[in-house]
């Protein structure tokens, strides 16, 4: 089935609540979203999705306790040792959204492997930002475009887009937002500027193909105007 979306936007969110709910502590629910992920990645494809776009940890999660954003960090590298083999036999190539000069060796190194192994692949492209931030994002960009010695007249709207850490990438049309909160947390603020917005109330963990569907069978269903009249 094809909806429609070519690039979905995940900001994987409600982890903690999850956990709550059952009594358990934070980073089981981390776990279990980890899990949701997994589903994700293998039923995306079929849903006539190419890229998705993963929020895992933004340049505000710092705030977060040490434990936390420890265990946050750990299950990156878990999630790439351990997927990397079923993601490369899919075709998914891996790339990374954010700055990632400022996470822990042990995560550059695995988050380099896994883009080198994986960059011929193109069934699926999986975007994961870690440690992004939009604003970040756009400052970084006109950091590099400032260095370049671009020419200020010939800067356009695409040609700035080229610099963020999604260059290359389409913009989402879809962002999907689990834990029910009406917002985009600093979520690729440039590239979602038309994008259409599903919000659930189901927590991240619980996601899995089928609320996947339902999300793109809804956008399939928006009226998309860019403006215009339609
Ligand atoms: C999302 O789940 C994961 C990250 C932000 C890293 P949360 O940890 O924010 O879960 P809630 O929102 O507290 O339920
Ligand atoms: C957004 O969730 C960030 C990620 C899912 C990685 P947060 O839980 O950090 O967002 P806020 O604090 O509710 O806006
Ligand atoms: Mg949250």
């Amino acid at each position: 089935m094809n909806y429609g979306a070519r690039h979905v936007a995940i900001i994987m969110d409600g982890n903690g609540r999850w956990a709550a709910a059952r009594g358990e502590p934070r980073v089981v629910g981390h776990r279990a979203g980890l899990e949701a992920l997994r589903r994700i990645v293998r039923a995306a494809p079929s849903l006539g999705v190419e890229y998705l776009s993963v929020y895992a940890f933004s340049t505000e999660n710092w705030k977060r306790p040490a434990e936390e954003v420890a265990a946050l960090m750990d299950l990156l590298v878990e999630y790439l040792r351990s997927e990397i083999d079923e993601l490369d036999r899919e075709h998914v190539r891996i790339v990374f959204l954010g700055d990632r000069t400022a996470l822990p060796e042990r995560c550059q190194l695995e988050m380099e492997r896994a883009e080198r192994r994986t960059e011929s692949n193109s069934r699926l492209v999986l975007a994961i930002a870690m440690n992004y931030g939009g604003r970040d994002e756009i400052v970084r960009a006109a950091r590099s475009l400032l260095r370049s010695g671009v020419d200020p007249e010939s800067l356009d709207e695409e040609r700035f887009a080229s610099y963020l850490d999604t260059g290359g990438m389409p913009d989402p049309d879809l962002v999907i937002r689990p834990g029910g909160e009406l917002r985009l947390s600093n979520f690729l603020i440039w590239q979602a500027n038309y994008a259409e917005i599903y919000v659930t109330p189901l927590y991240w963990p619980e996601f899995d193909g089928p609320v996947l569907q339902e999300a793109l069978e809804t956008f399939a269903r928006r009226e998309r105007r860019f403006g215009g009249l339609g």
